[in-house]
């Protein structure tokens, strides 16, 4: 068995900044809000005629393979996660192959919908892949084009203010640096929670799903009103064809979760919150990851925040954050390195790296 390393990692944000008085104008929040609940500043919203999901993974993809020391050519399998394709189908995996001029190779392209955990995912089958010799230059990228998906007024105010658009991608590939590169992953769900953050249309579900959890008339959903219709305009009308969350819901089942998906990922490596250099958590909101940090008994400079700057980004939070901690020398070669998110589904997950 081979052991898996990340070999080269690159991020990509857009150029335009949002800041959170320019939400101000388009719906009732303010910056004071925002700031106080999420820890949130600015974001970044992506150029909705020059950039979609697949080309800020592309450009984020490109530096990853610069650092790794390969050429595209030598990518032989792709992981997208992102919950914001270009397209409803196909993924954005085939999107970014085409994107990156590597379509004659004809390698495998796999999409992921897990959300905020999607990342997560992405490296524990990345590393399944690589440690049995099946592939050896694997690349997995997290991006997300929220901005198109948001509704930017003050019915959308809760979820709209706290996500952004950018793009986070690895190389993974095979070690034989003994004690190098992923120790360990740990994957989890509970789609018992389904609805508590998602965005139910356009779908096929039909109400099914609504009524059968007797919710449909909390979400203001019945068969009557939107019947067998994939996508309609009542939808857009009524904001279904916008995501939905129960804010403090998700927050309490996160700052359940986190801490126990990264005891779980410490135990099996017989490791302990005292020999983590540095945690990397998904950026949902910065009293989150404050809340973990306590926990862990972590000092600032040993988490990675920057969601002040970017807002969350969902499946590009964590590799954004990753690659700009090994930028600017945070995470240093030898640093046990944890990576973590909690997110829609629910799933979460958690990854140990030595560095
Ligand atoms: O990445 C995926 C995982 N997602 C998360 O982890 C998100 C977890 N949840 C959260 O981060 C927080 O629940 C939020 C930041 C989303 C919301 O904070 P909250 O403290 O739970 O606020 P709330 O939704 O309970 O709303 C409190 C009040 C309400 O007004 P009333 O009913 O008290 O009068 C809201 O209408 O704040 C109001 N409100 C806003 N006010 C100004 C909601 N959104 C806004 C807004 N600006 N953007």
């Amino acid at each position: 068995m081979f052991q898996s390393k990340i070999a080269g990692i690159g991020h990509y944000v857009p150029e335009t900044v949002v800041t959170n008085d320019e939400l101000s104008n388009f719906m009732d929040t303010s910056d004071e809000w925002i700031q106080e609940r999420t820890g949130i500043k600015e974001r970044r919203f992506g150029s909705r005629f020059k950039e979609t999901t697949t080309t800020m993974g592309a450009a984020a993809a490109k530096i990853a393979i610069k650092k790794a020391g390969i050429t595209a050519q030598e990518v032989d399998f792709i992981i997208f996660a992102t919950l914001s394709g270009d397209y409803y189908f196909p993924g954005c995996g085939v999107l970014v192959q085409r994107e990156l001029g590597i379509t004659e190779q004809e390698v495998g392209a796999l999409d992921i919908r897990n959300q905020c955990s999607g990342f997560l995912y992405g490296i524990s089958v990345a590393d399944q892949f690589i440690k049995t010799g099946m592939y050896k230059n694997i690349l997995l990228i997290g991006a997300e084009m929220h901005s198109m998906g948001l509704d930017l007024t003050t019915r959308g105010r809760d979820v709209s203010v706290i996500f952004g658009d950018g793009a986070g991608a690895v190389i993974l590939q095979p070690t034989q640096e003994e004690g190098k590169g992923i120790l360990t992953t740990k994957l989890h769900s509970n789609g018992m929670y389904a609805e508590k953050l998602a965005l139910l249309n356009p779908g096929s579900h039909g109400g099914y799903h609504l009524n059968k959890m007797g919710i449909e008339q909390d979400l203001g959903y019945s068969d009557a009103k939107y019947g067998d219709v994939f996508v309609s305009q009542k939808m857009l009308d009524d904001g279904h064809l916008y995501p939905n969350m129960e804010g403090k819901f998700v927050f309490k089942m996160a700052v359940k979760k986190f801490p126990e998906v990264i005891m779980e990922a410490l135990a099996t490596a017989k490791l302990t919150p005292a020999d983590i250099d540095v945690l990397v958590p998904h950026q949902a909101n910065l009293r989150i990851s404050q809340f973990i940090q306590k926990i862990l008994k972590l000092r600032d400079d040993q988490v990675v925040n920057n969601i002040q700057k970017y807002g969350n980004t969902t499946a590009a939070s964590v590799p954004i954050a990753l690659s700009e901690a090994v930028e600017s020398g945070q995470v240093k070669s030898g640093d046990l390195v944890c990576l973590a998110a909690f997110g829609s589904g629910f799933t979460w997950g958690s990854a140990l790296i030595r560095w």
